[in-house]
């Protein structure tokens, strides 16, 4: 069995989950993190058991043994770690927002392609049951064809402006943290928009803090998306169907919940507790594209995250949510 070396770019908060998720493949080796401080990297490297650590994130990037990098920078670092990492010829995960706007991302993409490197954006959705289980309702065609999209998630954090959720600079914002979300429920079932109406609000910093948003079809379908962190609504999504409604959603615990109503016919419900919060899913496709030679991931492709990144691009047009600097 080929063991796959990992490296962790910048051991925050999301690392820390993340990392719990590779512990759990045999396939898999915490092999070494790489901070911009030298003692967090070792504090980081001690909890969970990695072989190295580095107080910088070019020395993690040059470690000749490293096949595969996971990075959870702020957004606004994610086009020069990654291509850091890509450039000395490390495989990419890397968080979401998968960069600032579309220019960066095509950057990243280039990078990839002509080091014949794997790259892929972390994006949790699309391998969880409870999403699986919503794709294989809507194929069966019980519900009929989704024509409405309710997606929300809202929480309140406290205010700092220099959290990277309200700083400007390092990409401050719910769309691109949790309003990202809503918006890849309606690019899974109902593609990418014909027109797009947003209005948002913002913060002392100017940083967005809520934004809802209207996509239009030019056969009728519709979606209205909402994040903020003025208010606390949860995370959730209500897919409005010819024959009934779907309503997918997780809670605070992870729990995922897929509730069918059709008309006339009753509730069915569908539960699912998946393991280190669901996110060793995007890990063990990671190694398993790693195996089999692949340089994009079938669940993630690239070309559905270029479609994600140029959607929050016109959200943001529409809503004049700007970051100087790399707009
Ligand atoms: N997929 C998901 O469910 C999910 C959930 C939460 C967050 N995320 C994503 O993960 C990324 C990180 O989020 P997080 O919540 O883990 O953030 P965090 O706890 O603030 O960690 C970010 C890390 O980035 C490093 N960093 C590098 N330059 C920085 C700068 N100028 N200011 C602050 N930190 C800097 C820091 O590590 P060192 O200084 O030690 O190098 C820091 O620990 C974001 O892109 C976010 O969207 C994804």
């Amino acid at each position: 069995m080929k063991k796959h070396k990992w490296g962790i770019l910048a051991p925050g908060k999301m690392s820390a989950k993340f990392t719990k998720g590779i512990k759990l493949f045999e396939n898999a080796e915490l092999f070494a993190v790489g901070s911009r401080d030298r003692e967090r990297a070792r504090k980081f490297s001690e909890e969970f058991g990695f072989k190295k650590y580095y107080g910088s994130y070019e020395e993690l990037a040059t470690d000749p043994e490293v096949e595969v990098i996971y990075i959870a920078s702020p957004h606004s670092f994610h086009r020069e770690h990654t291509l850091l990492c890509l450039k000395n010829g490390k495989n990419v995960i890397c968080e979401k927002a998968f960069a600032i706007n579309a220019l960066e991302v095509n950057e990243m993409i280039a990078e990839a392609k002509k080091n014949d490197l794997f790259l892929m954006e972390a994006l949790w959705p699309p391998f969880q049951p409870f999403y699986r289980k919503a794709r294989e309702i809507i194929d069966s065609g019980v519900p009929g064809k989704p024509l409405q999209i309710h997606g929300y998630f809202s929480f309140i954090p406290p205010y700092d402006p220099a959290d990277r959720k309200f700083n400007l600079a390092l990409g401050g914002g719910s769309l691109l943290d949790i309003g990202i979300y809503p918006v890849i429920d309606a690019l899974s079932f109902l593609g990418v928009p014909d027109d797009i109406k947003a209005t948002a609000s913002f913060s002392p910093t100017g940083s967005e803090e809520s934004i809802s948003i209207i996509f239009g079809y030019t056969d009728g379908r519709q979606a209205t998306l909402y994040s903020s962190f003025k208010t606390n609504i949860g995370i959730g999504c209500d897919i409005l169907c010819e024959k009934g409604n779907m309503t997918v959603s997780r809670g605070r615990d992870m729990n995922q919940r897929v509730i069918l109503d059709l008309h006339g016919a009753g509730k069915q419900e569908f539960l699912f507790t998946p393991p280190a919060m669901g996110y060793h899913w995007e890990a063990e496709e990671v190694m398993r594209c790693l195996d089999n030679g692949l340089k994009e991931s079938p669940v993630v492709p690239l070309s559905f995250s270029l479609d994600l990144i140029k959607t929050l691009d016109r959200i943001r047009a529409a809503a004049g949510i700007v970051f100087p600097g790399k707009d």
